[in-house]
């Protein structure tokens, strides 16, 4: 149960800095949870502030003395070891390693260690720091449990697809459950960055553009690791990364500057990570990037006015690998002490694998140059989430054999781990119901890179996954599934690495195959380490030569199913126009070749939607369904107008829209209605829809409401999604489903800079797709 606690935040001008905005205000504001409204111009907030406390954060007087008790025993070394996360060398995620980890645990000098699980090794280790330190204060162990420990589910981006809240929260729940059973305490997920640049190999880390889907994502899986009682074995503690911005990287590259307005921050960017503090998340890592010219571990403005000050997040702050040392490089310190100090001033708790504040940070104490005050609640963050995971009482508590060897690949948790991947997947096209394939195939050929690859089912960010003999590949899932009697060939055909492009060493082969089936299934897309961390990418074409196989295959006049495997957007629109149906599957996972047999023969009617718009080609980077209409936007039926805003070779419109999804059954809508077509502060307003299920078989189908304000004191978008609901409908039968309004739900960063709504005209769609032409839009307005 969460709490209503009184806050305080006070915004300075010396806190908003630089940043554009107008008079400075410096009025402290108190409160209890009352929804926020039209806040007076003073109020200046970087989106609502938190009122809720976490269960897990609430006060506890025993814990309090327990830890200033330690503290008072503890030397400044022991207390900076505490600020140190050092990662293990069985697994390395980034460019440095410290091999000498376990002699840092011994010397009391690490507070955590991650890249370390199995009950047994985790036990060793705590070993180490229980027994052999002078304080016995028990490690921390985190780890990236991104889409699953053992089992792996869908990529995130994936998962997301599925627009099943329940379903994203259960598997979040069952890696919890599956990874603290290995001796993890700490997951770095949810990724909440938006990402809207299709090059950003990180975009498969997340939920994909859109803010609202973010952030009801981001709960929902800080619910999962959490549970309901961070104290309970089978819990871990969520990280929600990387604050902030790390998606809006120049040009999609990796790492790259990010220079957006602090509008764009704070309506974008930032609502996702404040719906991770609303769901208790108990740790952020900040992220590599700058923001604004400042990088984002050394950001006062991020991580204490509006993370703490603001927004009255609890838990502890943890770097990214090595981002204190890279503020060097970024040109913002000019040493590591200096790093340190402006790291630790920032508001930054713990760094991860840097040393910095291992090497430095006593003499910066030592210089005044950090107080040891800040020190010291730091540390006391650190300590206090040990004490309420219960590590104090029971270091091993997590590390227990037994539960690790009935818990890793439990039947339920592959089973789930199926049921989300199909959940997942997008049929982005099915002309003529070429899917599910027809009883009468009396011949399947299995065709591409990624029809018979394990290592590919899985993605990047697999933690603990198995990659080369637990994945159920895609032409296995077809074999197990086919009838028998059905011949299943499988060719691999063609290449996905960059290098092959030109060559058709294979195509004859699958071609031949071709040739004697009745029906094509290529499996096509990217490597699975072509999106993930350091892998951006200038193209969003099929890599390698499976564009040119792929044309070959079509040209057998067989029919084709493309299956795309890949964990961004990519640009085909030849197939688009030429190949009669494409089902995109993203990485699915452990199970994923079970999931696309699930889905290509019928047992599991899709309905995935996209999370992410994606685009024609590259050049259209960036895109996404909640753009502004400019002075000059194209007249509907006036495309190749002058003067307009357009391209001269590519429609404005992307490949497939955000909230793009088919079904085998389709799906009627009624036109929405409103129960009143005007609100107040104060009020709401119903919209309704009913839908139908207007084909021969039972389908779910995702309900969006999207909302256009259509004048603000800043300029608004042309749609911003404002609910979605996923309905299963039985052939021929309607539901209406119905969302509720608010004013607030309609808030914005004004051109004064204050979070709240305005009075004015809007309209709303509850529609099957993003776009204005999805659906006709009902009118309303809101009134002072
Ligand atoms: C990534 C983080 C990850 C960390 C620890 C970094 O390189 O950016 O997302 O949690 O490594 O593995």
């Amino acid at each position: 149960m969460r709490k209503a606690r009184q806050f305080v935040a006070t915004i300075s001008c010396a806190a908003i800095g630089s940043l554009l905005l107008g008079a400075c205000a410096t009025t402290p504001m108190t409160g209890t949870a009352a929804p926020v409204t039209a806040a007076p111009a003073s109020d200046r907030t970087a989106v609502p502030v938190t009122q809720a406390q976490p269960d897990w954060a609430r006060s506890n007087p025993e814990m309090n003395t327990f830890i200033s008790d330690l503290m008072a025993q503890m030397t400044l070394k022991e207390k900076i070891g505490q600020l140190t996360l050092l990662t293990s060398n069985w697994e390395s995620t980034g460019p440095t390693m410290r091999d000498s980890y376990k002699e840092d645990i011994r010397s009391g000098r690490v507070g955590g260690i991650f890249n370390a699980y199995t009950a047994a090794y985790t036990a060793e280790l705590q070993r180490l720091a229980v027994d052999e330190t002078r304080l016995k204060i028990p490690l921390l162990f985190g780890y990236d449990v991104i889409h699953g420990h053992r089992t792996i589910f869908p990529i995130s981006l994936g998962e997301a697809a599925s627009w099943d809240l329940a379903a994203i929260e259960q598997a979040a729940r069952l890696s919890a459950v599956e990874a603290s059973a290995e001796g993890i305490h700490w997951t770095f997920s949810p990724m909440v960055d938006i990402a809207r640049d299709p090059r950003w190999g990180r975009i498969s880390e997340g939920a994909g553009e859109d803010v609202h889907l973010g952030s009801k994502i981001a709960a929902a899986r800080v619910r999962g690791y959490q549970g309901d009682d961070l104290a309970a074995t089978d819990t871990v503690v969520a990280t929600a990364k990387h604050f902030a911005a790390y998606g809006a990287a120049q040009a999609g590259r990796d790492y790259h500057t990010v220079d957006i307005s602090e509008r764009t921050l704070r309506d974008v960017y930032l609502p996702p990570f404040k719906a991770a503090v609303d769901a208790g998340v108990g740790s952020f890592m900040t992220s590599f990037n700058e923001v604004d010219g400042i990088p984002a571990s050394g950001s006062r403005y991020l991580l204490t006015d509006i993370l703490r000050d603001q927004w009255g997040f609890d838990g502890f702050v943890v770097t990214d690998y090595t981002s204190i040392n890279e503020m060097v490089p970024h040109g913002y310190s000019k040493d590591l002490k200096q790093s340190g100090e402006q790291a630790l001033n920032a508001g930054v708790d713990m760094d991860m694998q840097g040393a910095v504040y291992m090497d430095h940070l006593a003499q910066s104490v030592s210089e005044g140059k950090v107080d040891q005050a800040a020190i010291d609640r730091a540390v006391r963050r650190i300590l206090e989430m040990k004490y309420r995971l219960g590590l104090f009482e029971a270091p091993y508590r997590y590390s227990n054999v037994e539960r690790q060897e009935a818990t890793i690949y439990r039947p339920d948790i592959l089973e789930a781990a199926r049921d989300v991947a199909r959940k997942s997947m997008v049929l982005l096209k099915n002309e003529g119901g070429a899917l599910p394939l027809a009883s009468t195939a009396q011949s399947i050929a299995v065709i591409g890179p990624l029809a018979d690859s394990k290592e590919d089912m899985i993605g990047s960010w697999s933690a603990a996954g198995d990659r080369s003999t637990r994945p159920v590949t895609i032409l296995q899932g077809i074999r197990e599934r086919a009838a028998s009697g059905v011949n299943i060939g499988y060719a691999k055909g063609a290449s996905y690495a960059y290098g092959d492009a030109g060559k058709d060493d294979g195509f004859a082969e699958a071609l031949a195959l071709a040739q004697k089936s009745d029906v094509i299934i290529a499996a096509m897309g990217e490597k699975w380490d072509m999106t993930g961390e350091a892998a951006s990418r200038t193209s969003l074409d099929l890599p390698g030569n499976q564009q040119a196989l792929l044309e070959r295959l079509v040209a057998t006049g067989k029919p084709v199913i493309l299956v795309m495997l890949s964990g961004r957007p990519n640009s085909i629109g030849w197939a688009d126009e030429n190949v009669p149906a494409i089902l995109h599957a993203w990485y699915p996972g452990t199970m994923g070749g079970h999931a696309v047999a699930d889905v290509l023969f019928g047992d599991y009617n899709p309905s995935g939607k996209l999370p992410v718009t994606f685009p024609r080609n590259v050049g259209q980077v960036p895109i996404h369904y909640d753009m502004k209409n400019t002075g000059r936007p194209i007249e509907l039926g006036a495309d190749n107008a002058k003067y307009v805003s357009r391209y001269l070779n590519t429609p404005n419109t992307p490949l497939y829209r955000f909230g793009h999804g088919l079904s085998y059954t389709s799906f009627g809508y009624s036109p929405a209605t409103l129960s009143t077509a005007s609100m107040t502060a104060g009020g709401s307003l119903t919209a309704s829809a009913t839908i139908t299920n207007t084909g021969k078989v039972a389908g779910e189908e995702v309900v969006q409401l999207y909302v256009r304000d259509l004048v603000g004191s800043v300029t608004r978008p042309v749609q911003e999604l404002k609910g979605f609901e996923k309905v299963t409908l039985a052939p021929g039968e309607s539901r209406t489903v119905t969302f509720t309004l608010r004013p607030e739900d309609l808030a914005f960063t004004r051109a004064d800079m204050s979070h709240g709504w305005e009075p004015g005209e809007f309209q709303l769609w509850i529609a099957p797709v993003s776009g204005a032409a999805a659906s006709v839009p009902v009118g309303f307005t809101i009134t002072e």
